[in-house]
């Protein structure tokens, strides 16, 4: 064989296994892709325009938001938003910058009192209640920027959002009756408890503001569970995160749901995190939301994609 010969011969060979190992690489990819999909909830349509999960269908929804929208001055930041969540649904809430996500937290938790629409929480009009009361009645959310007592212990912190359920009276705290050690206790294992389920229990005793970046978001999510919400919101809690990071926050948001049987809604720009976890999804856009569905569906729909990347044309036809 010419060495001419040798060298064709050895490039056709090369060529053929880098062929073999892309269709390897393909098989396994829609491989991963079919088992991701039959590891999906199967949804199921209910009125609001909005899927559930199959094992919330027939239980009153945790959450149902019929027709709201907020204008500031001529601004709808939020217009005609409906939405049903299921009892136990993780359900995310997508879109650009500036669409109007956190905006719809604030309107759920009454920072802001809607413009027009109803929200309704577990089947009760939240009409007329400010931010104490929503939360009693069972939301808790956190914020897109860290918002914890930075000079307060971890334990503290904690504390802090168990106040709505651990009752000790005024008299009994100050004239240190045995109810007041009896409650002192109960907060301090409650916290203890709930630190523990992120595995912070160590950390009770440090200052919150002295904890790493990702361990000061995992605290605001504890504190929010303090409170014993029906419906936890969070607002970006990837931010900021690294991917190892934000892996453990996926794990840990699924447990929470399962441990607590609550439902969750989450604001997030990290699309692994979105996709990987929530069951049911809505898209803003200006204020609006432009699609609804799985994270299947989602991922698919010309419109989400145009809302995040651009029409061609905007780019100058590139
Ligand atoms: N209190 C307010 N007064 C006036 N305009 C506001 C107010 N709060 C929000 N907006 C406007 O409403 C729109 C939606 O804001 P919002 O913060 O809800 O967006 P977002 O989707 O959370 O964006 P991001 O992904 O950047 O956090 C923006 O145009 C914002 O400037
Ligand atoms: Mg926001």
């Amino acid at each position: 064989m010419s060495s001419e010969t040798k060298a064709t011969y050895k490039a056709q060979s090369a060529a053929a296994k880098r062929r073999s190992i892309q269709k390897d690489e393909e098989r396994q990819e829609s491989r991963a892709a079919k088992q991701a999909r039959k590891n999906q909830t199967r949804m199921v349509p209910v009125p609001s325009q909005s899927i559930v999960p199959e094992r919330d269908v027939g239980k009153q929804p945790i959450l149902e938001c019929r027709n709201l929208g907020i204008d500031f001055g001529g601004l709808k930041a939020v217009d005609d938003f409906n939405m049903m969540i299921g009892r136990t649904e993780i359900a995310g809430l997508i879109g650009p910058n500036g669409a109007g996500k956190t905006t719809v937290f604030n309107l759920l938790t009454k920072v802001y009192q809607p413009t027009r629409g109803t929200i309704l929480l577990d089947g009760v009009d939240t009409a007329g209640m400010d931010t104490a009361k929503v939360s009693k009645a069972g939301i808790a959310r956190t914020f897109q920027n860290i918002r914890l007592f930075g000079s307060l212990t971890v334990e503290d912190n904690v504390r802090i959002g168990l106040h709505n359920q651990i009752k000790c009276g005024m008299w009994s705290g100050m004239l240190r009756l045995p109810r007041h050690w009896i409650t002192e206790k109960e907060y301090h294992d409650k916290a203890l408890e709930l630190l523990d389920v992120f595995h912070m229990a160590d950390n009770a005793n440090d200052i919150a503001g002295s904890l790493p970046y990702g361990a000061q978001r995992r605290l605001e999510i504890v504190r929010a569970l303090a409170t014993n919400p029906k419906l936890l919101l969070l607002d970006e809690p990837a931010a900021g995160m690294n991917p190892s990071e934000t892996a453990e926050l996926m794990d840990t948001i699924k447990h929470i749901r399962d441990t607590f049987g609550i439902a969750i809604l989450l604001i997030e720009h990290d699309m692994d995190l979105v996709m990987g976890i929530c069951e049911g999804i809505a898209v803003l856009s200006f204020g609006k939301v432009i699609a609804k569905g799985t994270p299947y569906d989602i991922q698919n729909n010309p419109q989400v994609i145009e809302a995040y990347l651009g029409k061609q044309e905007d780019k100058g036809g590139e």
